[in-house]
């Protein structure tokens, strides 16, 4: 060392600013979570795979809802091995109802990865975990930083809330620019103690009480150094471009059941629904009544209309029961969006790959 001293550029200053505050954040925020956080199942356990399983299950689901669906899983299949080697049927099947099925098929197309090029060993690093398929920055950020202490910050709609609140920043969390944007405030921040904690305590602080319609400031353990909270933000933050609202679509069904059967068409693998198995829906009321004529079909009681809304659209299922004039299962024609038709057990065996829309539809039938 010289000795001699020389003044700090404004970038020092800054990282040391940030660093300081830094350390005061993480004192308050994990001395709350330590205390706070919900006593969920995947907290009690450092094992990779499950604690993947609980991110994936968690991406657009309440915890509350994914608790039951993350004990059937690991119960069935205990170790990704086990779910790599398990039919996808299967894992659609025991998914049935938690939504977004996609997530089941990439689950199951991870898993294969994870044991076909890590001989069954999770990648210990944000960057290798995100190199397979079906794993994006949230779920690397945290496999790596909740089962391996990696210092990888984890960023979902509940953390750039926190954030833009905490920071009094109306930087839009919607447009990539913006998700990029709370993402670097993410990676400035983690701990480098407990990065793992420090995330979840801040997805948990999102989830419970820095909540998006009525925060519960009396209750946050960062109100006194919060920039939203001084300057009456708040319930403003964060600032997000409007969602398109979910299109108006309609649907006729056929619910085609003989005797303790019932007649279901499988979707195509990829796109909505993909992999599963529902009463055929037919786009307008002519695609119908041509569908039913070649397949023999004779339209029967109308079973009444199934709202149902998803994401991106607003389903309306005009239901109606349906009997094979000679009255075997139909060799319905496949229409565009099917591959096959199956004659499933009525009512269905439990962890049927069916969508809780094709639930709805059914239990119409069975109720009428
Ligand atoms: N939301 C998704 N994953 C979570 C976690 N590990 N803790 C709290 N909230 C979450």
């Amino acid at each position: 060392m010289s000795g001699k001293t020389r003044a700090l550029t404004n970038a020092e200053k800054n990282q040391s600013e940030s660093a300081l505050g830094g350390a005061r954040l993480h004192r308050a925020l994990l001395a709350w979570f330590d205390v706070e956080k919900r006593p969920l199942p995947w907290r009690a356990t450092s094992d990779p795979y499950a604690i993947w399983m609980s991110e994936v299950m968690s991406q657009q689901t309440r915890v509350e809802t994914v608790i039951p669906y993350y004990e059937k899983f690991l119960t069935a299949y205990p170790t990704v091995r086990t779910l790599a080697e398990a039919p996808v049927e299967d894992v659609l099947g025991l998914w049935s109802g938690l939504g977004y099925y996609r997530r089941a098929r990439m689950l199951h197309r991870t898993a294969q990865e994870v044991v076909a090029r890590h001989d069954g060993a999770f990648p210990r690093d944000k960057a290798a975990l995100e190199s397979l398929p079906g794993i994006g920055p949230y779920t690397a950020g945290a496999v790596a930083s909740i089962a391996f202490q990696e210092p990888a910050s984890v960023v979902d709609g509940n953390v750039v809330r926190v954030f833009a609140r905490l920071f009094n920043d109306d930087t839009d969390g919607r447009a990539p620019a913006g998700l990029a944007h709370f993402r670097k405030r993410a990676d400035a921040l983690v701990s480098a103690d407990r990065p793992g904690d420090w995330n979840q305590a801040l997805m948990e602080l999102g989830a419970t009480v820095c909540t998006p319609r009525e925060p519960r400031c009396l209750l946050c353990p960062l109100a006194t150094v919060c920039e939203a909270r001084s300057a009456g933000t708040a319930r403003d933050l964060p600032r997000l471009t409007k969602k398109a609202k979910p299109v108006a679509a309609a649907f006729d069904a056929l619910v085609v059941a003989a005797p303790n059967r019932v007649l279901l068409a499988e979707r195509k693998a990829d796109g909505l629904f993909g992999g599963l198995l529902e009463p055929p829906l037919f786009d307008t009321a002519p695609t119908l009544l041509e569908a039913a004529q070649q397949a023999r079909l004779a339209i029967g009681d109308s079973l009444g209309i199934v709202q149902h809304t998803l994401s991106h659209r607003k389903l309306s299922i005009a239901t109606h029961r349906a009997v094979h004039v000679l009255d075997v299962m139909p060799p319905l024609p496949v229409s565009g969006a099917y591959v096959a038709l199956h004659a499933v057990e009525w009512p269905l065996p439990k962890d049927t790959r069916v969508s809780t829309l094709a639930r709805k539809i059914l239990a119409l039938a069975l109720e009428t």
